[in-house]
Order: C-alpha cells, then sequence, then structure tokens
C-alpha cells in the first residue's frame, strides 16, 4: 500500500507528481504530500492529511517550481493518518526528503539507538526513522549521498520502496526496493519513479521493474543500478503493456462501473489465444510444461487473499469436478503462520490481481521452500508475485484501478477454468466431445455478459429499494457459493452495509435467525445441479418474511412468484456461472454504493495493493 511517484527532468516536476499520484490512490488515500527541490537547494514540502485533491488544495497558489521532486499518497500502518506522519519525511538537518511504502520492522530499536544520538522525532513513523538512519550514516562516514543510502539500508529489516532526494544535489533522485513494487520510466531526459506504470504511461513506454535489494541512482539524465551489495547492474528496459485509455475513466463515472462493463472484452483477452476449438485443445504455457507432474498430481493447495481467496475457492471445486485433483484453497495469511503440511509434490497456486499481496507472496515463499511446484495467476504484468513463482498464468484483464476488485475476479475464475479443463485433457478425466462443449461455451461468454448488462436499470430500481438496508445476506449452493460470497464482499467494501455469503443450505444453521422483513436475501438460483434444493432454501425465507431477489436463469418462470425481484441470466454451463453470475452482484454493490453517497472507487479503511501483513 501507499503510493509513490518521483521526477526528475526538464519538466516541471510538481503537475507530474500531483496527476500521478491520483493515478496511485488506489494504493491508499489517507493522506499526501510531496517534496519539491529547486536548482537552488530549496526543498518545498508540502503534505496533508486526506486525499490527493486535499494536498492540491493545500498547495493552493504556493511556489511548487521544481524541475526534481516526488510525492507519496499514504494508507497507513504506523501512525494514525494526520499531517505529521504524511510523507514526504525528513532527515533532522532538513538535508534529505523521503517517501517509503512498506514496513521497516526494526524502526522502534534504529529509533532508540538515533535518540541515544540526539536524534528527535517529529512524527510516529518508521519512515521518519530511517531517513535519520540515513542522515546518521552519512554524518559519520565521509561518503557520497548514495553511499550513504545504500549502507543504511544494510541496517534495515522490513520492506521498502523509498525514493530520496538530497537539497545539496538537485540533480540526484535515489530510489530503492525490497518488497514492494516500484518501476522506473525512462524519457528523453527524464526519469519517472514511480510504485506502478499508471503514473508513466503518459510520457514513456520505456521501463525498467527495479528487482529487490537493488537501488536506482539517477542522475541527472543517467540511470544506474546497483545491489545492497554494491554490484553495479544492467538496467533491463522493458515495454509497458497497457495505453493511457486502459487507465482512465472513458466516460464512466467511477472506474469500478467501467469496470463492470468492460467484462466481455477482459474475459475475451483471458481466454484469448489459449483456446483452440477446432482440435478441442487448450494451450497454457505454465501449465504445459508441467504435463507429467499434472498426469500424477495428488493435490493442488490454491492461496490468496480477499476476492482473489474467492477466486480460489471457484478454482477448488473446479480442479475436483472437472479434473479429479483434490484441491485446497487457503487465507495465505492463515497458511503462513499454522505450519502447514506442503509436499514437494504439490502444485500450489497464488492468485493475486496486484501480484504484490505481502501475505499471499509470504505463504508463497514458504511453499517453494517446502519444495511445492508454484505457480502465479496475476494480473498485473511483472509484479512480485510472478516474478517468483515457477510458472504461471497472467490473467490480461488489463489495469483495474477501482479497489473493489471485478473484472479482475472474473478473469481470474477464466484461467482457473483453462488451467482445470486443460489438466483435465492431460489427465484423461475429460472426452475431447465434452472439451469441445465446454469451450465453445467459454467463447459465448463475452456475448452472455453484455446481455446480463442489459439489466442495470432494473438492478439500479432494486439497489434504490435495498439502499438503507443495514444488513444483507448472500445464498448460494455449488459454484453458486463463491459467488455469494463475491457478492457480499462487494457490498461491505463500498458501501459498508454489513453482508454475509453463505452455502444456503447452511443459513438453517444460524443466519435464518437475522430474517425478517428488513433483511434482503440474494439467492444465486439458476437451474443447475441444486436448483430445486436452492427454491426450498427461498421458500424458508419467505416463510420469514425475507425479502428474496434471485438470479435465475433465463426462462424461469417459476421464481417470479416466489421471490420479490428476479434477474434473469443466460443459461450456462454449471462451472460457467461464476462468470455471469458475479456480474448482477457486482452492479448491485455498485448502484447501492452510489445511492448512499459512498466513494465506490476507494472506499474508506481499503487499499487495492495490501502489501503490508
Ligand atoms: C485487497 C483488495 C482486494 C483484493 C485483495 C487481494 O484487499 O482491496 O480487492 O482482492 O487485496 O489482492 P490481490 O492483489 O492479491 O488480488
Amino acid at each position: 500500500m501507499c503510493g509513490i511517484v518521483a521526477y526528475i527532468g526538464h519538466r516541471e516536476a510538481c503537475p507530474i507528481i500531483l496527476k500521478g499520484l491520483k493515478r496511485l490512490e488506489y494504493r491508499g488515500y489517507d493522506s499526501a504530500g510531496v517534496a519539491l527541490l529547486d536548482d537552488n537547494k530549496n526543498m518545498k514540502v508540502y503534505k496533508k492529511t486526506g486525499k490527493v485533491s486535499d494536498l492540491e488544495k493545500e498547495i493552493g497558489d504556493r511556489d511548487t517550481s521544481a524541475f526534481t521532486g516526488m510525492g507519496h499518497t499514504r494508507w497507513a500502518t504506523h501512525g494514525e493518518p494526520n499531517d505529521a506522519n504524511a510523507h514526504p519525511h525528513l532527515s533532522g538537518d532538513g538535508e534529505f526528503a523521503m517517501i517509503h511504502n512498506g514496513i521497516i520492522e526494526n524502526y522502534s530499536s534504529l529509533k532508540e539507538m538515533l535518540k541515544g544520538r540526539g536524534h528527535t522525532f517529529k512524527s510516529e513513523t518508521d519512515t521518519e526513522v530511517l531517513i535519520h538512519l540515513i542522515e546518521e550514516v552519512y554524518k559519520n562516514n565521509a561518503v557520497k549521498f548514495e553511499e550513504a543510502v545504500r549502507m543504511a539500508l544494510t541496517q534495515v529489516v522490513g520492506a521498502y520502496a523509498i525514493v530520496i532526494l538530497s537539497k545539496n544535489d538537485p540533480n540526484y533522485l535515489i530510489g530503492a526496493k525490497k518488497g514492494s513494487p516500484m518501476v522506473i520510466g525512462i524519457g528523453e531526459n527524464e526519469h519517472f519513479i514511480a510504485s506502478d506504470a499508471t503514473p508513466i504511461v503518459e510520457y514513456t513506454r520505456n521501463v525498467v521493474y527495479i528487482q529487490d535489494g537493488e537501488i536506482a541512482i539517477i542522475e541527472g539524465t543517467t540511470l544506474s543500478i546497483k545491489t545492497i551489495d554494491n554490484t553495479l547492474k544492467t538496467p533491463y528496459i522493458q515495454e509497458i503493456e497497457f495505453n493511457l485509455e486502459n487507465i482512465e475513466k472513458g466516460g464512466y463515472e467511477h472506474f469500478m462501473l467501467k469496470e463492470i462493463f468492460e467484462q466481455p472484452k477482459s474475459i475475451l483477452d483471458s481466454f484469448r489465444g489459449r483456446i483452440h476449438l477446432p482440435d478441442a485443445r487448450i494451450t497454457m504455457a505454465g501449465i504445459d510444461m508441467f504435463e507429467d507432474k499434472i498426469k500424477n498430481l495428488d493435490r493442488i493447495v490454491i492461496i490468496g487473499c480477499g476476492t482473489s481467496w474467492h477466486a480460489g475457492l471457484v478454482g477448488e471445486y473446479l480442479f475436483e469436478d472437472i479434473a479429479r485433483i483434490p484441491c485446497e484453497v487457503e487465507y495465505a495469511s492463515e497458511f503462513r503462520y499454522r505450519n502447514p503440511v506442503v509436499k514437494e509434490s504439490d502444485f500450489v497456486i497464488a492468485i493475486s490481481q496486484s501480484g504484490e499481496t505481502a501475505d499471499t507472496l509470504a505463504a508463497l515463499e514458504l511453499a517453494k521452500k517446502k519444495g511445492a511446484t508454484i505457480f502465479g495467476i496475476c494480473n498485473v504484468v511483472g509484479a512480485s508475485i510472478p516474478r517468483y513463482t515457477d510458472a504461471g498464468a497472467y490473467t490480461h484483464a488489463g489495469p483495474e484501478i477501482g479497489v473493489a476488485s471485478t473484472k479482475a475476479f472474473t478473469a481470474q475464475v477464466t484461467a482457473l477454468i483453462l488451467m482445470a479443463l486443460s489438466m483435465a485433457q492431460k489427465k484423461g478425466t475429460i472426452t475431447s466431445t465434452r472439451l469441445h462443449e465446454f469451450l465453445t461455451e467459454i467463447e459465448s461468454i463475452p456475448a452472455k455478459i453484455e446481455q446480463v448488462l442489459k439489466t442495470d436499470a432494473q438492478i439500479q430500481l432494486i439497489a434504490a429499494e435495498l439502499k438503507d438496508s443495514r444488513n444483507a445476506l448472500y445464498l448460494g449452493r455449488g459454484y453458486g457459493f463463491p459467488v455469494a460470497l463475491e457478492g457480499a464482499l462487494k457490498l461491505k467494501e463500498i458501501s459498508y452495509i454489513h453482508a454475509e455469503g453463505y452455502p444456503a443450505a447452511e443459513m438453517k444453521h444460524g443466519p435464518i435467525a437475522l430474517i425478517d422483513e428488513e433483511m434482503p436475501v440474494i439467492v444465486i438460483a439458476t437451474q443447475h445441479s441444486n436448483y430445486e434444493k436452492v427454491v426450498s432454501n427461498i421458500q424458508e425465507v419467505k416463510a420469514r418474511k425475507g425479502k428474496v431477489i434471485a438470479i435465475a436463469t433465463e426462462g424461469d418462470t417459476h421464481l417470479k412468484d416466489m421471490a420479490d425481484h428476479v434477474i434473469y441470466i443466460p443459461n450456462c454451463e454449471e462451472a460457467l456461472l461464476p462468470l455471469i453470475a458475479t456480474i448482477p452482484l457486482q452492479l448491485l454493490s455498485y448502484h447501492i454504493a452510489v445511492l448512499r453517497g459512498c466513494n465506490v472507487d476507494q472506499p474508506r479503511n481499503l487499499a487495492k495493493s495490501v502489501t503490508v501483513e
């Protein structure tokens, strides 16, 4: 969490930094700040609690002239969100300024040591400790600024992506990374540093992804990279994969709405080139390379957090149902600390939109140490998880900016469906005729989603009726259960209405006690294997005066007399249900949140990329 952006070049730095921070606000938005360093060695630091727009107001028409600068948008870890704790932080003598994404785990012992040497601190942050440490190393060793940074970092335990400015060297920008993301944009006689490429893409497509333990030194117009052990590295320049329009709202009121409506395309992009219909074949290089292992595979473990965990639960159903491979899905944060049994023969799949989630990464490291084959399903190209895994599949959903995940979820599910089918084919648990049927159905999904999106106006009316609810229950069975969980999570995240997802039959073991006329119950009741049983569950809700909103299969006339509202979705293969049934629930949450006046794209307390445990 926290977004960092920095610039050095021939343009005014401040507008570039503020625009960049807005693009990174999905990473945190409880306070923001900039440090601007002009050629006369004046360091101008402005910071403010709140969003980047509050910082802009704070800056007003104050002096921002500078060709070098950096900015930060914060998601608080150490110290509450206030002006003092906002970044940038300064060294005691005001010589150095720093922005930081991550956590310095040994900050308290470093702080004690520094206090003993006369340092005093203005904030409660770990970041301020680190910049004082750099100051201390600089003072005590007759070394250059960049060398002081390197030496100080050898004493640090924790995760960081930092950028540092030195007042006496306006020609210098230094970045360093371990555990938190950092990318350098290389323009013509100008450089950018950011947490991801979104603040950079409108200026240059050439980027270098900084690796853990590396320090980027930009001196004037020259970039050099060295490791913390002082070894010089050759920068590996890559091209940004997406375009500017992918990260703009494109006429939609919110990114979330845009991303919901993008799903016909993002799902298509996830399976494009991987399906060969004529000979009923799937190409997934990361899976194909393990053909022999898969033939004898006796366990898959899926790890993830949040929405990615829900995709993982769909994965569990798919791998067992279609490929007949035992599968477990685990919360990464639990898995990493519960001393799990991991065997060398295991195939461990990490699912992560950002590819940076700290718990998922740590769980993966644990599985790798225990000798398992590790595989990543990620959306962000070049992120930490795809770099760490033995193999993987990108979801190709394009940048997802709304904090509540929508298109990334359906793209993850698409990748899992293809993986399960590919494994089934390798293990011989699916006939080629059946596989052909499946693949044909997958190809029809984008058009079916277009059809579901047409229910938007009806969903808006239902949202108006539900907007003042205090609780909501989401029920589903089989493939409908992960959908129910994801529907409930979306509502909680963006509208702050308490919501629970439950396996429909489990309702009798607790949640039924909550049902009264005030309680909306959203039920995935499509005509699949558990249909009759779900219909009975609906009757149980109605008998207790609950308000039922059913997601039903088009043409189902039975439910309309039973439910208060029915949202019809096209029929599909049962295993593909999560791709379609999730869409109306995303729209319902979105409209409820808008009607409640919530900040849909930046819900309170949440961040898109959780790089702390
Ligand atoms: C945060 C985000 C969620 C996301 C989860 C896992 O909580 O707000 O939308 O599902 O992290 O993130 P990942 O990037 O690993 O999928």
